[in-house]
């Protein structure tokens, strides 16, 4: 069931969202040469729960962290610790705040130092991907139009999206309905309504779509060991443009 909120509880999902937002904009801070993921982690956790909030990654099915921080192969899910950040990573911080009851999710890919060209391209063309694929989230539409949007962007540079891991409807929880996928096909799927909240997150790789999964049965890597990356907005379905929750 996909729920419409009503204008109060989007701007409760509004508040979520800048503090999701702005936590990462406090990890980004913090990315150089020589943090470890662990300290990045460390970061956003202490901005949310200073900021009167809840990391709702922390012990969701048992996750261990408040962030995952997945670097250069890890897709998504990667778990903070000792690894030290070299120049030339690039490393994905996705972080989940609940704030009143209500819910944002947000995520991006950040340059370690100086990266190479084609990382840089990974990392540019993943966000477009994202901005492509909104362009199509107005009511009227259907979610199909969003997802052929991001996948047609990803594709034309030759990038593979992934397929096993997709975007979700969010308010009350992380995950609501309905999923949203970043590949599919235009003018089909669920009819977008203002009030529809959702979580668009391009997961997109250097190499191929395929995904493996490590024993700790959470990271996720590129099957073939390429680079990739995430981005990711929670955003509001509105009568125009849809308005994006977690960009500061
Ligand atoms: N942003 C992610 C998602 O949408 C991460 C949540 S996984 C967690 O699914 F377990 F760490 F919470
Ligand atoms: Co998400």
């Amino acid at each position: 069931m996909i729920t419409v909120k009503k204008p109060n509880e989007i701007a409760k999902m509004r508040a979520a969202g800048r503090l999701t937002g702005e936590a990462l904009a406090y990890a980004e801070e913090r990315i150089r040469p020589g943090v470890t993921t662990a300290q990045i982690n460390a970061a956003v956790h202490e901005y949310i729960t200073s900021h009167g909030a809840v990391p709702s990654f922390l012990g969701y099915h048992g996750y261990p962290a408040s962030a995952c921080v997945s670097v250069n192969d890890v897709v998504v899910h990667g778990i903070p610790g000792g690894y030290v950040l070299k120049e030339g990573d690039i490393v994905s911080v996705d972080v989940g705040v609940i704030k009143d009851g209500w819910q944002g999710d947000a995520a991006r890919t950040f340059a370690v130092g100086k990266i190479s060209p084609d990382a840089q391209k990974l990392i540019d063309v993943t966000r477009e991907s994202f901005f492509e694929g909104i362009k199509q989230a107005r009511a009227g539409r259907r979610l199909g139009d969003v997802s052929a949007a991001i996948q047609q962007h990803a594709e034309r540079f030759g990038f593979g999206v992934v397929r096993e891991m997709v975007g979700h409807g969010i308010g009350r929880q992380m995950h609501e309905d309905p999923s949203v996928p970043n590949f599919g096909t235009a003018g089909t799927g669920v009819l977008l309504k203002a009030g529809y909240t959702l979580a668009v997150e391009p997961m997109i790789n250097a190499g191929t779509f395929k995904i493996k999964f490590d024993a700790d049965g959470w990271t996720t890597r590129t099957a073939d060991g390429s680079l990739s990356a995430h981005y990711e907005n929670t955003i509001c379905i509105c009568d125009g443009e849809p308005e994006i929750l977690t960009l500061i």
